[in-house]
């Protein structure tokens, strides 16, 4: 891949902001005023996953949080005051965690590598990995083991959501997004809507009935 050289960085936004004028005169004055999203995405860290260019969002369309392997830590500051904000101050209507293969934080969890810091981290998925060794430990290749587990990461991490009282709140005004799990299939580009087992989640009582 050809990296792209630091003066480039500011040509390049000179650029994008002549594009943009070209559109809309206004554009930087509409862009300046408020933000409305609809959608927070919560997202791998990774260069590979822009999330804004691949589905073509525009400026303002996104709420976005992103760290290694898309975390949502029940006593993660950061996380938690992104969801909070989004959910009770701009009232977004869809969250979406979305993950992707080839992650090397969850490649790390398999694998038990030391990385430093990021070992801490990745814990919880090491913890997955543990719990489901029996169905990843039948794929044929290390690979799409680690891919499958890219997938049981994000549906732990969207039942996080559920769990926390930002959410129990929203759901007890009756005014809460729907909350859905992707994967980003970086072999050919493509986003996966991933099952949620909403039903037995509803009977272990981390969705309410209202959901
Ligand atoms: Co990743």
């Amino acid at each position: 891949m050809k990296h792209l050289d630091y003066k480039e960085l500011f040509e390049n936004n000179e650029q994008w902001i002549n594009e943009k004028l070209k559109t809309s005169s206004t554009f930087f004055d509409e862009l300046a005023s408020s933000q409305s999203p609809d959608y927070l995405m919560i997202g791998c860290s990774d260069s590979r996953v822009p999330l804004s260019s691949i589905m073509k969002a525009k400026a303002g369309e996104f709420f976005v949080h992103r760290n290694i392997a898309n975390q949502v830590g029940l006593t993660d500051m950061n996380t938690l005051s992104v969801l909070e904000y989004s959910v009770d101050h701009l009232h977004i209507k869809h969250i979406i965690v979305i993950g992707h293969y080839r992650c090397g934080g969850v490649g790390a969890a398999v694998d038990g590598v030391d990385q430093g810091l990021i070992e801490n981290w990745i814990a919880p998925i090491k913890e997955l990995y543990i719990k489901n060794k029996q169905e990843l430990d039948s794929y044929p290749t290390r690979q799409a083991s680690t891919d499958r587990l890219s997938e049981l990461n994000v549906i732990e991490q969207t039942r996080n959501i559920f769990r926390t009282p930002i959410l129990e709140r929203a759901f007890n005004r009756k005014n809460f997004p729907k909350i859905h799990g992707w994967i980003f299939d970086i072999y050919n580009g493509k986003i996966k809507e991933l099952e949620l087992p909403i039903e037995k989640w509803k009977k272990e009582g981390i969705v309410p009935e209202c959901y």
